[in-house]
C-alpha cells in the first residue's frame, strides 16, 4: 500500500497482505471514522478483526496492548478518544450486551468497535458503520466498509 487509503477505497474493499499491513491501514482509518460512532466489525474466525482493532486503537492515540476482550467482554482503551472494544462472540443472548453498560461508558469523544456484531443485532444504532473482514483464498485479507447513506 504505502499511501493512506480513502473512504472510497475502504468501501471498494481494501486488501492487505499481512497483519502488520492491516494494522497500519487501520491506524490511518482512525482519521476517517467520525467520533461518537459505532463500527460493527464482522468476519469469520481469524478474519483479522482484532488485528484491525489493534491499528485502530493506535490511530486513536492508545499506546497500550490490544488483546481480544474475553473476560470481561469489553475493553476500554483510553487514547485521544475513548475506544470501547467489545467481542460479542461469547455473548449468549443480545440481552447480555445490555449488562456491559457500554452506553454509560461512551463519553464524548468515543468510538465503539464490536467484533461479532451479528450476536448483538438490534442493540447497535442504525447509523453504525460496518466493516467486513474476510480472508481470501490466496491468504490476503480484505476489509470492506459500508456507511449509512
Ligand atoms: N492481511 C492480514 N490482515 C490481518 N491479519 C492477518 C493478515 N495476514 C495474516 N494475518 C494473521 O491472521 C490472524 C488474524 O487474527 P485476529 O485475532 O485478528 O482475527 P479475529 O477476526 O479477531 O478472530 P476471532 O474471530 O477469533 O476474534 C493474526 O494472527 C494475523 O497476524
Ligand atoms: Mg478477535
Amino acid at each position: 500500500m504505502g499511501q493512506t487509503a480513502s473512504l472510497d477505497s475502504w468501501k471498494a474493499g481494501l486488501v492487505t497482505r499481512s497483519g502488520e499491513e492491516t494494522e497500519h491501514a487501520a491506524e490511518a482509518f482512525a482519521a476517517l471514522l467520525p467520533p461518537d460512532t459505532v463500527l460493527a466489525l464482522s468476519g469469520d474466525l481469524g478474519a483479522g478483526k482484532t488485528t484491525f482493532v489493534r491499528g485502530l486503537a493506535r490511530g486513536l492515540g492508545y499506546a497500550g496492548d490490544v488483546t481480544s476482550p474475553s473476560f470481561p467482554l469489553l475493553n476500554v482503551l483510553e487514547g485521544r478518544r475513548r475506544l470501547l472494544h467489545v467481542d460479542a462472540f461469547r455473548l449468549k443472548a443480545p440481552d447480555a450486551f445490555d449488562g456491559l453498560m457500554v452506553w454509560d461508558l461512551a463519553k464524548t469523544p468515543w468510538n465503539l468497535v464490536v467484533e461479532w456484531p451479528e450476536r448483538v443485532e438490534g442493540r447497535l444504532p442504525v447509523d453504525a458503520w460496518r466493516m467486513e473482514a474476510a480472508m481470501l483464498p490466496d491468504g490476503t485479507h480484505r476489509y470492506r466498509l459500508t456507511t449509512p447513506s
